[in-house]
């Protein structure tokens, strides 16, 4: 192991993914977290979406931070401890390291084993960088990563529109969180998908290689394994769509016929046509986000917005 590498396994405090699906299900719309899309499979589905000619969130979002990485560093500051909730394989800070030449680093990530991997391998390519590797859930234990920290102004650092994935209530809520760990001479890097021609946000989400609709349908298999179920994928159809009103997409699982369902102890019955809600993903304008992002004390700083303000990478200093 390199002198710059630390490895923390932080254990998932008890939540109960049970007690939560089945409050899901019980609703109406019936729902299921999203967190629920990512097994093996599901993650490999997302890379491939991600590939695809209509999902330009990734490819616009890297162009940005390969293109903007002089002037995201002149804005961020160089020298600061990078943390980045959910860093998957490290690969989106590569394109900024170079510029911004932090001192330290801190990717966490639920995936412990490919953290470790990605991790490290990064601290042997970077003798100068301090890399502390938390594996955890950040949603869960995200407080518990302060005295692992290295010294260092602290930096969130997190892309890819994950945020979109959160109602505008729990985004201001986690961003406040990242405020408080950050502390007063904090900083804040995030990307996220901007509102746009309603055609091209939904062919996003509506593939003809039909790769998004697997990765929706996957997550029957993954809650059967989790919460012993017997889901039928076959039994239902993605259906994703814009809603202009909230700025999101919501992706559903319909209903293909009469049928009940067995899952963590239960069984819920699913008449033909309803829709099981798997997902939201909130498209902002700039200026939304800049205002949400103040509702949990973070200040505008600096703006860089891809071709047609289509993404924006948005910095922010404590407020
Ligand atoms: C991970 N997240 C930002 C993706 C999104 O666009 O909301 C997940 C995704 N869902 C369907 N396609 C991609």
């Amino acid at each position: 192991m390199t002198d710059n590498f630390r490895f923390h396994l932080i254990p998932a405090s008890p939540t109960d993914l049970a007690a939560e699906a089945l409050a899901g299900l019980r609703a109406r719309p019936k729902r299921l977290p999203c967190k629920l899309f990512y097994d093996e499979a599901g993650l490999a589905l997302f890379e491939a979406i991600c590939a695809t000619p209509e999902y330009d969130l990734c490819r616009n979002e890297t162009a940005l931070l390969r293109t903007q990485a002089a002037s995201i560093a002149d804005a961020v500051g160089r020298g600061a401890c990078l943390v980045e909730p959910g860093a998957g394989g490290c690969e989106k800070v590569g394109l900024l390291l170079d510029a911004l030449a932090p001192a330290a680093y801190a990717p966490l990530d639920i995936a412990g084993e490919s953290l470790e991997r990605a991790a490290q391998a990064l601290a042997a390519r970077r003798p100068g960088l301090r890399v502390t590797a938390c594996a955890m859930d950040f949603l869960a234990d995200l407080e518990r990563i302060a005295p692992l920290l290295p010294d260092g102004r602290r930096v969130f650092f997190y892309p890819g529109s994950s945020i979109g994935n959160f109602t505008p209530e729990e985004a201001i809520a986690l961003l406040a969180r990242f405020r408080r760990l950050a502390g007063t001479d904090g900083g804040l890097l995030i990307g996220f998908d901007c509102k746009k021609h309603p055609g091209r946000i939904s062919r996003a989400y509506n593939d003809e290689q039909g790769l998004t609709a697997r990765f929706n349908l996957n997550l029957l298999g993954h809650a059967n394994r989790l919460l012993d179920g017997n889901f039928d994928p076959g039994g239902f159809a993605h259906h994703a769509f814009y809603e202009p009103v909230e700025g999101r997409i919501e992706m559903h699982l319909v209903s293909l016929r009469d049928q009940t369902v067995r899952i963590a102890g239960d069984e819920i019955s699913f008449p033909r046509g309803e829709t099981l809600h798997t997902e939201n993903s909130y498209k902002y304008l700039p200026g939304e986000f800049a205002a949400l992002a103040g509702a949990a004390g973070w200040a505008p700083a600096g703006e860089w917005l891809a071709e047609e303000a289509a993404f924006a990478v948005q910095h922010f200093r404590a407020a």
